[in-house]
C-alpha cells in the first residue's frame, strides 16, 4: 500500500423520509439558499414541493437556478455564479444527479473567485473558498453526492474536464431511496454502469499488498450485479433501489481507493468522447472500458485474471491466464448488454470521422492513466475497437 490520509467531511444521511432532516441540517443562521435542479423531473415527482416547503417552514428566502443539463454546461455555471453573487447566496442546495450537483459545486466555488468559473474546470485557479452546498440526490450514480469532484462542459469549444477541491465537499446529502423510484430505465442503467466503471477505474492499479481493498471493490461489483437485474424487472422495488443507491455511494466516495491510485484513463476518453458528442456518461463507459481492458490486458495479466475468477466466476481449468483474463472481460461486455448498455460508438452514430479530434481532446494534458499510460495511438487504438 502507499500511504495515505483519508477525509471525507461529507455527512450521509440515507433512508426512508430523510428529507425531513432538511431544515436542521442547514444553519438556522443562514438566510436564504439557492436551489439548483435540472430539467424538471423533480417538479414532476414531487420532490421540489417537498424541498421547498421544508425550506419555507425556516423562513428562509429561495433563489432557483433550473435547467442543468444532463453534462452541464459551464454557461449554467455561470448563471448560478451571477444569481448567488448578485443576491449574497449563503447556502446552495442541489437536487437532483450527478449533473445538478457537480454545476453547484462549480457555483460555490466561482461564487468565490473574481474570474471565470471555466478557470476553476480547467484547474488555472485552485479554490480554497466556497459556498456550502447540501444535496439531495434522485439518481444513484455517480458518487458526486459524498466527493469532492465536479465535471464540466464548454459546449462553445467542445472541452468537458473534471475538477476537484476538498472545499465543495458537500455539507451533507440526503438519499431516499424513494427518490429514486421515477428514475426512467435508462438512467438506471447507465447509472449501474457508471457505478461499476469507478470501481473498476480504482481496480486497475500497480501497488502491492492490497487484498482489502480489492475485496472491498470485488464485493461492490457484485453486489451491484446481483441487484441490477431484479431492479429493472420492477423500478419502483425499494429493496435494490436501496441496494444501489448505497453501492453508488460508495463506489466514489474515496472509502474504496485508500492506499493506492486508481487508472482512470477510461473516464478522461469518455469525458472526450462526450465533449465532442453529448452522449450520456455511462453509455460512453460501456463502450470504452471493455476495450481498455483488452488494450491493457498485458500490463498486468494477473490482476485481470484475479477479477474474472472472483467477480465472474470463470473457471480456470486448462486455460492460461491471458484466456482467463479475456473471458472476464467478455463476461463484463455480456452483463452490461444484458442489462441493456451499448456495447458500439456506432449505437450512438459516432463513426471514424471524429475520433481524430476525440483523441486529440483525450491526450490534451498529455499521457494519461495510471495503471498504463495512454498516448494517441493507443487512445486512437482504444477508440477503433470501440466503434
Ligand atoms: O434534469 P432532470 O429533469 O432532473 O432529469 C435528469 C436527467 O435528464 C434525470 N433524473 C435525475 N433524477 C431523476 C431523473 N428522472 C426521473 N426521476 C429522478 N429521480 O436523469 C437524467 C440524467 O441526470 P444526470 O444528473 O445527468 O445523471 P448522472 O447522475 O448520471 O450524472 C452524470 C454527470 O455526472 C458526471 C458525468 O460526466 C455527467 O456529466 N460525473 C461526475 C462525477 C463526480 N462528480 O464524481 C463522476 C462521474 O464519473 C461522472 O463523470
Ligand atoms: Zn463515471
Amino acid at each position: 500500500m502507499d500511504n495515505f490520509t483519508y477525509w471525507n467531511p461529507t455527512k450521509l444521511i440515507f433512508g426512508k423520509g430523510q428529507m425531513s432532516k432538511l431544515k436542521e441540517e442547514i444553519p438556522s443562521s443562514t438566510k436564504n439558499v439557492l436551489l439548483v435542479y435540472g430539467g424538471g423531473s423533480i417538479k414532476r415527482n414531487g420532490i421540489y414541493d417537498q424541498v421547498v416547503n421544508e425550506l419555507k417552514s425556516t423562513d428562509k428566502e429561495i433563489f432557483e437556478l433550473s435547467g442543468v443539463e444532463p453534462n452541464p454546461r459551464i454557461s449554467t455555471v455561470r448563471k448560478g455564479v451571477e444569481i448567488a453573487k448578485n443576491n449574497n447566496v449563503e447556502f446552495i442546495l442541489a437536487v437532483g444527479g450527478g449533473s445538478v450537483i457537480d454545476c453547484s459545486k462549480a457555483i460555490a466555488a466561482g461564487s468565490k473567485y473574481e474570474g471565470d468559473a471555466w478557470d476553476i474546470v480547467t484547474r488555472k485557479h485552485f479554490p480554497t473558498e466556497a459556498l456550502p452546498i447540501g444535496t439531495v440526490l434522485t439518481l444513484a450514480a455517480t458518487g458526486s453526492e459524498m466527493n469532492a469532484g465536479s465535471v464540466i462542459t464548454n459546449w462553445k469549444t467542445k472541452e468537458k474536464y473534471g475538477w476537484g477541491a476538498p472545499v465543495v465537499f458537500p455539507q451533507f446529502s440526503i438519499l431516499d431511496p424513494e427518490n429514486t423510484y421515477t428514475v426512467p430505465k435508462d438512467q438506471t442503467i447507465y447509472g449501474i454502469v457508471d457505478m461499476m466503471s469507478h470501481v473498476l477505474e480504482q481496480y486497475f492499479h500497480n501497488t502491492t499488498n492490497t487484498p482489502l481493498q480489492d475485496r472491498l471493490c470485488e464485493s461492490v461489483l457484485q453486489t451491484v450485479m446481483e441487484a441490477a437485474p431484479k431492479l429493472l424487472e420492477d423500478l419502483n422495488s425499494y429493496e435494490h433501489r436501496e441496494t444501489i443507491l448505497y453501492c453508488g455511494t460508495i463506489a466514489l466516495n474515496g472509502s474504496l481507493q485508500m492506499g493506492y491510485r486508481g487508472d482512470w484513463a477510461t473516464h478522461n476518453l469518455e469525458h472526450a468522447v462526450s465533449a465532442v458528442h453529448d452522449i450520456p456518461h455511462a453509455g460512453g463507459l460501456a463502450i470504452l472500458f471493455p476495450n481498455w481492458m483488452k488494450h491493457n490486458v498485458d500490463i498486468n495479466v494477473d490482476r485481470f485474471k484475479q477479477l474474472a475468477e472472483r467477480v465472474f466466476h470463470v473457471d480456470s481449468t486448462n486455460k492460461t491466464d491471458r484466456d482467463v483474463a479475456i473471458e472476464g472481460i467478455e463476461k463484463l461486455t455480456r452483463f452490461w448488454t444484458s442489462i441493456g448498455a451499448p456495447s458500439k460508438l456506432l449505437d450512438y452514430q459516432i463513426n471514424e470521422e471524429t475520433l481524430d479530434v476525440i483523441a486529440d481532446k483525450a491526450i490534451v494534458n498529455g499521457e494519461y492513466g495510471n495503471f498504463n499510460k495512454l498516448d494517441r495511438e493507443g487512445t486512437l487504438a482504444i477508440l477503433r475497437a470501440s466503434l
